[in-house]
């Protein structure tokens, strides 16, 4: 949801700037925009493509601020592309958030005299310290004093014509990282920009304001008092940001399922006492003892992968469970006490709502943990305790290896809770050692790629999907569709199949396919009756079916086989091939698979 990213230090400032947004086009990609001291401002429509051609020769300076935007207020039109400046063009800023009063801050200023030259929330704030530079001389002091006036969210960095050797950088709900190099210093929305100078970032906390210079970076407070923030060293590389010989990240990062798994459970397994360890738990292992309620939040991916955790956590650990969308969670009124744990589920660490259910919970007295893949983000910071996905950074928009990194800590979840009450030893021992094998299991699945590809031409020219299951992989037919609506624009629809009567089976005819998840599990029987009343409609259907089931190949058009695996651990492997077909699918539509439109990776807005 829009990128930031600024560098001060020795170098060619633009070529740092304009790769760096390469790395974070994940973020944004309705307008660019770059500023560098002493060359001046280029903006454009699209992505980084776009703004490199129109960069002029001698573009040269060695700091300077760049920006991706993901639209909220006003169109992806250049005029409204960051960055944006004040009346005198002596301050620039590049921001990623909101500004809520923005109405109101833009009377002010107007009265004041000042001209906008956007529609944008976001210009409001290089004349803010435009104004406030009036009343004191000094830059950092003037960017602290206009954001005590702003109500909203900000990751923004603002530099000033009159001082290149100086970047500000501040924080409040939405992301910054401060990159610290040697005799050069970058700021940005994540890490991955920051990668490949160094590894070596500090966090902004909310309330945060960097002053950056090549040599130095400070933070203090809003108020001025100094911030001691700890540094931390990052442990994916470069490697990992790239596409590693993919055509698309989403692909690669399909293709990275095993490793996921591998990295999810590994030292997070005692293989004799059929149990389950985190270090991050550790803390409040005696706290979840005393949970009687488990409220889980997410948004997207993220709430479905929730879905299947409540079906492991009420069969598996017997703790009653609710999922909610982060979305819901805070403007409800929820019920929530000390024994409830709120485990919050989030790829980027970053989402508002989620982050909002959190704060919510805490303030009525629950846990939270959180089960988060980008290490150091906020929804990390803000739990109480929680768990890393270790799944390596997820660049690609629609999310698939972080849901198969958070179904995974999910059943090593339910085997810690669940042999802290009654789970046996060796239903513990039975789902730990499963587990070991799901990686392998991928990876045959991953084998039928090709199969997947090839058949996607009997599906590609359907405009509406149905994806059905049951139980553990109901969730899983959410999650199918969802992918495909994301990525390929298809309409789809993830359905109980036992609802399937209940309304939707009258859409089903020959131009209505539907892919249903139909393992040899606890629900075979009745999933094999839907299916057949879809047959009986003259519905297309393609099968996710255990290896071997013959019977399944006989009743409908396609099968793709799944290795047999425990129900609980078998979405782990069923949402691999929906991963796929969504991605194939998407290909032969010619569509920009990993930055689909009107998304963005992290979504920092409500
Ligand atoms: C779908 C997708 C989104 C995210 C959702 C939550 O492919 O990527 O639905 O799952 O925006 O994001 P995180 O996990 O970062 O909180």
């Amino acid at each position: 949801m829009c990128g930031i990213f600024g560098y001060i230090g020795k170098k060619d400032a633009a070529l740092i700037l304009l790769d760096g947004l390469a790395t974070l086009e994940y973020r944004g990609y309705d307008s660019s925009g770059i500023y560098v001291s002493g060359a001046g401002n280029v903006k454009t429509i699209g992505a980084v493509e776009n703004l490199r051609k129109i960069i002029p020769k001698n573009f040269y300076g060695t700091s300077g601020i760049a920006h991706l935007r993901w639209a909220t207020h006003g169109e992806p039109t250049e005029r409204n592309a960051h960055p944006h400046t004040d009346c005198a063009k002596s301050v620039w800023v590049v921001h990623n958030g909101i500004v809520e009063n923005y109405k109101e801050l833009g009377e002010l200023l107007s009265l004041r005299g000042h001209k906008f030259q956007s529609s944008t929330d976001t210009e409001i704030l290089a004349h803010l310290v435009e104004e406030e530079m009036k009343l004191t001389k000094e830059f950092p002091a003037a960017v602290s004093a206009a954001l005590k006036k702003v109500r909203g969210t900000y990751g923004a960095a603002f530099m000033h014509g009159g001082e290149p050797n100086l970047i500000v950088a501040a924080r409040m709900g939405a992301p910054v990282v401060i990159g610290c190099g040697t005799e050069e210093n970058f700021v940005a929305s994540d890490a991955s920009p920051i990668l490949r100078h160094t590894r070596h970032v500090v966090y902004l906390h909310d309330g945060d304001v960097a002053i950056m210079r090549q040599n130095s970076h400070h933070i203090q407070t809003l108020e001025g008092a100094a911030a001691g923030r700890a540094s931390h060293t990052i442990e994916w590389d470069e490697a990992q940001v790239q596409k590693g010989g993919y055509d698309h990240f989403m692909l690669k990062e399909i293709m990275e399922a095993p490793g996921v798994v591998e990295n999810a459970i590994r030292g997070r397994i005692v293989t004799s006492g059929g149990l389950a360890k985190f270090g991050g738990l550790e803390a409040v292992k005696d706290k979840l003892r005393d949970v009687k309620r488990i409220v889980i939040v997410g948004c997207g991916s993220a709430y479905y992968a929730g879905l299947v955790g409540e079906y492991m956590f009420e069969e598996c650990a017997g703790i009653s469970t609710e999922v909610e969308f982060g979305s819901e969670f805070r403007y409800r009124k929820p019920v929530v006490d000390d024994h409830t744990l709120l485990l919050a589920i989030s790829q980027s660490g970053e989402t508002a709502d989620t982050l909002e259910a959190i704060r919510e919970a805490k303030r009525k007295g629950a846990l939270a943990l959180g089960i988060v893949n980008t290490v150091g983000s906020t929804i990390a910071r803000e739990c109480d305790a929680g768990i890393y996905n270790h799944a390596g950074p997820e660049i690609s928009v629609a999310s698939t290896k972080a849901f198969v990194s958070q179904l995974t800590i999910l059943a090593l979840v339910t085997v810690f809770l669940g042999r802290q009450r009654n789970m046996s030893l060796a239903t513990g021992r039975e789902i730990l050692a499963e587990l070991t094998q799901i990686p392998v299991k991928i990876d045959k699945i991953l084998q039928q790629k090709d199969k997947i590809r090839k058949l996607i031409a009997r599906y590609s020219s359907f405009r509406d999907f149905l994806y059905i299951g049951r139980k553990y992989n109901l969730p899983i037919a959410y999650e199918g569709a969802l992918k495909l609506k994301e990525v390929s624009y298809v309409h789809a629809e993830g359905y109980g199949a036992g609802e399937m009567k209940h309304g939707p089976l009258a859409m089903i005819d020959e131009n209505f396919p539907t892919v249903a998840i139909v393992f040899q599990d606890s629900v075979y029987e009745k999933m094999i009756s839907n299916i057949r009343e879809i047959e009986a409609r003259k519905g297309p259907v393609l099968a996710l079916a255990t290896e071997g089931d013959n019977d399944v190949s006989a009743l409908v058009r396609d099968v793709l086989f799944i290795p047999k695996t425990l129900e609980i651990l078998s979405p782990i492997l069923a949402v691999v091939p929906l991963q796929l077909f969504a991605y194939f699918n998407a290909v032969e539509k010619g569509h920009n698979v990993d930055r689909p439109r009107n998304l963005a990776k992290s979504v920092t807005v409500e």
